[in-house]
């Protein structure tokens, strides 16, 4: 069975063949706004619709005719109906359908966390559920026990900010370009962890909750700020290199703890922020004891290879089909 996966849940167009014989992505194509939104220092809604109504077309295109295979070899189409912002969903699932309804084929709207999550198997043969979940983005964080395919049990969320979205407010506040992340990422390598004190948010409880909360943790950086006269270049740095450590450190520990709670011995990151090497670094030494799985660099962000091989999945297991497009721009992975 071969997949055609189209992502557009935020500011990526991607599109990926997923082929279920090889297990292996025959062909993919990414196409980021990055540029488009970077002027504005975050992603402008109607400007990704737009963006999305241009590329998806000649990029799906282009996806078939380097994979070797021509439209008529496509089984099914699986695209992003969320969570996610609306405009830009929908611009991927009207194509969808479209498409699939020309071929005759089925289509199939699948959930982008849980797209997240399921990649790892994709690219991990040794990975095995049940496994706790990890997933750190722009718009989430969230720890999930996942029991099987469909099947998750949220743990633990946050109760403000994602990660991700930390990450790009605090780069706001330095002055740093977006995405925050990379940028705070290359601006740490400057610095000095530990040099300024932050906190690490929801730690220190005897019972261990397992949710999250970095919107107190943004705004001790901005009190950071406020208390330093002179903004240098070296404060900034060391600033970058304590915020990552502190959001680093949050993330060891409830890590630690859920899988003690859990007992569970693997443990897989996925989404954005798992491309962040100090925090794969900073988990991967924190948990040797465990099974750590992260997936490969362009893995990590939103891409059509896991909105293919997730679509795999799901129509491989029969009970999924859809007869029309639906988007659900909140869509938690434990209403799956
Ligand atoms: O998973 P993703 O591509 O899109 C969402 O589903 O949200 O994640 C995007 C988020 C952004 O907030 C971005 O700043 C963050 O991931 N990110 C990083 C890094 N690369 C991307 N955060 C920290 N370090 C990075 N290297
Ligand atoms: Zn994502």
């Amino acid at each position: 069975m071969k997949i055609l996966g189209i992502e557009t849940s935020c500011d990526e167009t991607g599109v990926a063949i997923y082929d279920g014989k090889s297990n292996s992505i025959l062909s993919e194509r990414l196409f980021s706004q990055v540029n488009l939104h970077a002027k504005f220092g975050g992603v402008i809604p109607e400007l990704s619709s737009r963006d999305h109504v241009l590329k998806l077309l000649p990029l799906i295109n282009s996806t078939i005719d380097s994979s070797g295979i021509n439209e008529k070899c496509i089984d099914g189409i699986s695209y992003t109906a969320g969570p996610g912002l609306r405009g830009p969903l929908l611009v991927g699932a009207v194509m969808a359908e479209s498409l699939a309804k020309g071929w005759e084929i089925p289509f199939i709207g699948v959930n982008h966390m849980e797209a997240h999550l399921l990649v790892n198997l994709l690219e991990n043969a040794s990975l095995t559920f049940p496994f706790l979940t990890l997933l750190i983005s722009g718009g989430h964080c969230l720890l999930i026990k996942a029991n099987n395919i469909g099947s998750y049990q949220v743990l633990g969320e946050t109760l403000d900010d994602a990660v991700g979205e930390a990450f790009d407010k605090v780069a706001r506040l330095l002055g740093l370009v977006y995405p925050g992340g990379p940028s705070i990422e290359k601006l740490a390598l400057q610095g000095n962890t530990g040099s300024i004190k932050l906190p690490r948010p929801m730690t220190t409880g005897k019972t261990k909750n397992l949710d999250f909360s970095f919107s107190g943790l943004k705004t001790a950086v901005l009190y950071a700020l406020k208390n330093e006269s002179k903004l240098t270049n070296a404060f900034k740095a060391d600033l970058a290199a304590s915020f990552q450590e502190a959001v680093a450190d949050t993330l060891l520990i409830k890590c630690k703890w859920a899988l003690e709670k859990t007992k569970l011995s693997q443990l897989v990151i996925g989404g954005g922020v798992a491309a962040n090497s100090y925090i794969r670094d900073r988990l991967t030494h924190g948990l040797k004891k465990n099974k750590i799985f992260f997936p490969s660099l362009e893995r990590c962000t939103d891409n059509g290879a896991m909105i293919a091989y997730t679509g795999f999945c799901k129509l491989m297991s029969g009970s999924f089909k859809d007869s029309k497009i639906r988007v659900r721009p909140k869509w938690s992975l434990s209403e799956i």
